[in-house]
């Protein structure tokens, strides 16, 4: 284990749910999603847990693969709302002083300079508090809605990301940290010499700088990566500062937490210049009868619909057109696509060489809070499945997912959180200003 403290990350939706589909159909969910208090009554809720960052995932599209049309998907209010994460992060900036501010961009549907220039504007405007969660893509129904056909192909997406990189790295890095001169009395603004042009010329992006925005507080945005394939994972540990992660239990995150930092060591990178945190989601009460009660609760609200729209987007296949009992033909297996994890999982923990459509909906555990490791109990309870992750090497934090908003935070807040801190186990304050610093990466920066 390389830190003391374990790096705290709230996982936010700018939707109407949570990444649990029936969050909206929790009795004490706010339904405000479409307002700005909605967001930052969660984020100061964050804050006053010491969460090192919150994030928004992000998708372009709702699901619409279902019964290829999307009128189910919006009856249900499976995910229907997705808003614009960098609109939400900066009206969470002006009410927040620390915590760390991440958002989601996909690299297949913007610019290098596009996305560079969004994140160095969010650093400067909230004191160097930004984070740029990198996403590749992999649903038909974003192609559409962004003038193609079909998402690229995997290893691809990938290929064309690690250019991206290096364009975005490039103009993050193009201005010096001294350009700026600012000398009224002789009329110098800055020094041209310390500001490079980028002349990038590549395979699939050109981009010739300069860059517009001068460097910022923390040298550059943080960036968060959380690809979970061999490909993918070669990606996150290249370019990740935080890599995201889902792992179903204590003994495959050990593994994965290995995997990970030897990968790192073969790729020549410090496996302590990075932090993996799995996602999870905590159900807390007074006592642990209480919080049986909550999750029962909870998982009462999700609905086989749920499932069945977000696998059909996840594995870009049409679950409408097979009944319930229906195996998969090998080659419908073979050429389903997006996030094979999820087929690979329903392979193995169903034991079927042809699982039907029931069993991709029992052992997917999609659009449930199953999908990840639950932790219901005692504040007491709680911190001691998290000490055990966290000391025992299978993470170097965690990513909080809500079964309810803001019920989930200010539970695990008002209750988790300070239990955690007597156990000197998360940080009683924010040491330093820069989200870089509040994750112990001081001075540290991506090579280009
Ligand atoms: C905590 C977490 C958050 C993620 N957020 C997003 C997201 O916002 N948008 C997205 O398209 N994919 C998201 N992903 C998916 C990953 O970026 C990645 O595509 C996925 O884990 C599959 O890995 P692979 O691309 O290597 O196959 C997330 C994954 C995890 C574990």
């Amino acid at each position: 284990m390389s830190y003391d403290k374990m790096a705290l990350v709230g996982f936010l939706q700018a939707q109407n749910c949570s990444n649990y589909p029936g969050s909206w159909r929790h009795p004490q969910a706010r339904q405000d999603f479409l307002t700005a208090d909605y967001y930052q009554h969660v984020a100061k809720t964050l804050e006053r847990g010491k969460f090192q960052l919150l994030f928004f995932d992000d998708r372009l599209a709702m699901p619409a693969i279902y019964g290829a049309d999307h009128v189910a998907a919006i009856e249900n209010g499976v995910r229907v709302v997705k808003m614009d994460p960098i609109t939400i992060l900066a009206t969470i900036g002006a009410v927040t002083e620390r915590i760390g501010l991440g958002g989601t961009l996909s690299t297949s549907y913007f610019e290098p300079f596009h996305i560079a220039r969004q994140f160095s504007t969010l650093d400067h405007m909230t004191g160097g508090r930004a984070a740029w969660n990198v996403v590749t893509s992999l649903n038909d129904s974003e192609a559409m809605n962004m003038g193609r056909a079909e998402s690229i192909s995997h290893d691809e997406r990938y290929d064309r990301s690690d250019e991206f990189m290096d364009v975005v790295l490039g103009h993050w890095n193009a201005w010096a940290d001294d350009a700026l001169v600012l000398d009224r009395e002789n009329g110098r603004f800055a020094d041209g010499s310390k500001v490079a042009r980028l002349d990038h010329h590549g395979e699939y992006f050109s981009s010739r700088g300069p860059f517009t925005v001068p460097q910022t507080p923390q040298g550059h945005p943080v960036v968060i990566q959380a690809g979970q394939s061999g490909r993918g994972r070669e990606f996150a540990v290249r370019w990740g500062e935080l890599i995201f992660a889902i792992f179903p239990n204590l003994a495959f995150g050990q593994k994965m937490y290995r995997d990970i930092r030897d990968e790192a060591n073969r790729q020549g990178r410090d496996p302590d210049s990075f932090r993996i945190a799995p996602l999870i989601y905590p159900i807390v009460a007074p006592t642990q009868a209480e919080a049986e009660d909550k999750a029962a609760l909870i998982e009462g609200l999700a609905k086989p619909i749920d499932a069945l729209a977000l696998l059909s987007e996840v594995l870009n296949f049409d679950f409408a057109t097979k009944e319930i009992d229906e195996p998969f033909s090998d080659d419908e297996l073979a050429n389903l696509s997006g996030l094979l994890a999820i087929r690979d999982r329903v392979l193995s923990l169903s034991g079927k060489s042809n699982p039907t459509v029931a069993d991709f909906i029992a052992f997917s555990a999609r659009g449930t809070i199953k999908e990840a490791p639950n932790f219901v109990g005692t504040a007491t309870q709680v911190a001691d499945g998290l000490e055990q992750w966290f000391r025992g090497g299978a993470c170097d934090g965690f990513v909080i997912g809500a079964s309810h908003i803001p019920g989930t935070y200010e539970d695990f807040v008002n209750y988790v959180v300070p239990e955690l801190q007597k156990r000197g186990l998360h940080q009683v304050d924010y040491c330093g200003s820069t989200l870089r610093e509040n994750l112990g990466f001081a001075g540290y920066r991506v090579a280009k």
